[in-house]
């Protein structure tokens, strides 16, 4: 489907918004982009980075595209949503990327059937290697998910969900980046406190751990297997292995994701 059909409103130009910006500019033929940002510097910088148009406002944003993104923080979803409510047809597809804000809370000021789908990316779509989950709300048919895909196809991979599958989604995708990154400093540090020289220790634990997570991608192997692969009996990895078991790593993050899980249930209300 080529995105170029559509004019696309971004509201919200911080990290995430900026990231959709950057992959709709790169999508060839690029789609005709509006946005808008409450800051006025931010709306500056917006229009000399990009090949983009500034409305007014939030409103004459929504009256110029047929699909809207929100990419403004949950706190300031129901003002947002206030503003340009009385705007929306449906014609037009809304997106929201707020993590945690259900779609029913999204819909509740509609006046119209409008098409919604809610997003959550994560942070690696800063570099077009996330992983967003669609869920489709009361008025989204197959032909709404698949245009949603389709947009944020350019931040990485995408998957549709149930909405009921969303705050185990955020657990696993929305916060997992920072699971990762505190292995990795956890590895680090390990690694430092071997001998090893920062710059290297860095070096190794960050391809060692492209390189594991691209094979489980890429061989469609079972990770025990893998793991199975580089354990020798008496070796090196079982007496590593050992200390981690030992230490309940499996327990802690099956307790980790459980209480993310309840937090955003308990956020979304
Ligand atoms: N970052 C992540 O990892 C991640 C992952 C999944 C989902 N999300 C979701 O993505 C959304 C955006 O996150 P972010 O990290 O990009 O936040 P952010 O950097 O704070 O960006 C939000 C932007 O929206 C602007 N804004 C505030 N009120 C507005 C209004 N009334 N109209 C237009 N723009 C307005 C903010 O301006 P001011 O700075 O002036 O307030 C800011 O520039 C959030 O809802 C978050 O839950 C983020």
């Amino acid at each position: 489907m080529e995105l170029s059909r559509f004019r696309i409103g971004i509201i919200g130009g911080g990290n995430m918004g900026r990231a959709i910006i950057k992959g709709l500019c790169r999508s060839q033929p690029a789609p005709a982009i509006l946005a808008w940002d409450a800051l006025e510097s931010t709306r500056r910088q917006l229009e000399d980075e990009f090949p983009l148009s500034i409305p007014t406002d939030n409103q004459e944003l929504v009256a110029g595209c047929e699909i809207v993104i929100l990419a403004v923080k949950p706190q300031v979803i129901d003002p947002v949503m206030a503003e340009i409510a009385d705007r929306l047809t449906p014609d037009h597809l809304l997106l929201s990327i707020a993590a945690g804000v259900p779609c029913r809370r999204l819909e509740k000021p509609l006046l119209q059937e409008v098409p919604l789908v809610r997003v959550m990316p994560n942070t690696p779509a800063l570099i077009n290697r996330g992983i967003s989950a669609l869920a489709g709300g009361r008025h989204a048919t197959t032909a709404h998910l698949e245009t949603a895909e389709t947009i944020f196809a350019v931040l990485g991979e995408t998957v549709v969900v149930p909405e009921s599958a969303m705050d185990m989604v955020t657990a696993v995708s929305g916060s997992g980046p920072a699971y990762i990154f505190l292995v990795i400093e956890a590895l680090l540090d390990a690694a430092v406190g071997l001998g090893l020289g920062r710059d290297l220790a860095r070096k190794l634990v960050v391809e060692t751990m492209l390189g594991s997570a691209e094979l489980v991608k890429t061989s469609g192997r079972h990770p025990m297997e893998l793991k199975d692969m580089v354990t020798s009996p008496g070796g090196t990895t079982i007496a590593g292995l050992a200390e981690l078991e030992k230490n309940n790593l499996r327990h802690a993050f099956n307790q980790a994701l459980q209480s993310a899980c309840r937090r955003s249930r308990e956020l979304g209300g």
